[in-house]
């Protein structure tokens, strides 16, 4: 599928896990796991990897670069900026431009690279306005040091505003399937043939436990994460899951619900 004019395969790595631990503060817990988890979802198809300066903060960009540089020409990193994290339980937005350009300058200097492919807003700071926000960011396009650009946690009305500043080519939002509030975001997305990455693709894991999706699992000889995955795959084109994990195993399950198709019947069940 398409990430701009990048192509991207159907499922990327959520690389916010690679911290293994439950509030994504400090760095790796087991930092050759770490490397082990990133190189092998390359391996297994994930050309697409999701991080942010705000995930250890800073670690997950770290250790990708560790793991994988000099990238392989066809790995598409996207990152993101607009939060900060005073301490492990916040995640507060700060859309100021000059934090911005704090947070891009760092991300290129940890991810070694000269330019960004997908540079994303994380979340919309309210005490900034949004259009000064989107256009930092055109901004660090002209300047060529992001590729594309990717809005996340917006809703349609913000994507439109958006869209008339800067071409923009993902949206991430939350988006599973117990969780469909962004269900016009992905609409709107559809119809103007950007991706879309839903986050919190497992529902954090929690979809896994489900009776509907358990019963799935077991009728077609799959794993839960994987009926998940095929039904997001199902769901739309413009849909690029990007699920999380910082287990070799877990890995190895997610990345084969490629070869997993949902019939019509199986897939209106869920
Ligand atoms: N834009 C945003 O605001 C935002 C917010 C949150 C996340 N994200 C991005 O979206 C990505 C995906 O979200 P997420 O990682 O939070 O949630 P997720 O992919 O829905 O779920 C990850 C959780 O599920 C577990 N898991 C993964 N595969 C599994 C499997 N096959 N079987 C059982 N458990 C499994 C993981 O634990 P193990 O490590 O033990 O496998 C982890 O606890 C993140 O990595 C990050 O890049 C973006």
């Amino acid at each position: 599928m398409k990430l701009g004019e990048l192509n991207v395969n159907r499922i990327g790595y959520g690389a916010m896990r690679v911290i293994e631990d439950p509030d994504i503060w400090g760095p790796p817990k087991d930092r050759a796991n770490a490397h082990r988890v990133l190189r092998r979802a390359y391996e297994l198809g994930a050309n697409f990897f999701d991080t942010a300066e705000s995930y250890g903060p800073h670690h997950s960009e770290t250790s990708i670069a560790e793991a994988m540089h000099p990238y392989p020409k066809d790995l598409v990193i996207g990152t993101k900026c607009g939060l900060v994290r005073p301490r492990k339980e916040r995640w507060d937005e700060d859309g100021r431009p000059e934090k911005l350009r704090q947070d891009l300058e760092g991300s290129l200097k940890r991810l070694k690279l000269e330019r960004i492919d997908l540079y994303q807003l994380h979340a919309p700071d309210p005490k900034v306005p949004f259009e000064d926000q989107v256009g930092t960011l055109a901004r660090f396009q002209k300047e060529g040091k992001v590729r594309h650009v990717g809005l996340s946690n917006i809703t349609v009305k913000q994507l439109e505003a958006a869209r008339k500043i800067v071409p923009i080519v993902s949206v991430q939002n939350r988006y599973n399937l117990g969780d469909r509030h962004s269900e016009d975001v992905l609409h709107a997305c559809e119809r103007l043939g950007i991706a879309f990455l839903p986050w919190y693709p497992l529902g954090d894991g929690s979809s896994l436990r489900t009776g509907k999706v358990k019963a799935l699992a077991q009728k077609l000889g799959a794993k839960p994460s994987q009926v998940v995955i095929a039904w997001l795959l199902k769901k739309s084109p413009v849909m690029l899951p990007i699920p999380g994990t910082g287990n070799l195993a877990h890995l190895e399950e997610n990345m084969a619900a490629a070869q997993l198709q949902l019939d019509d019947v199986d897939f209106k069940s869920l």
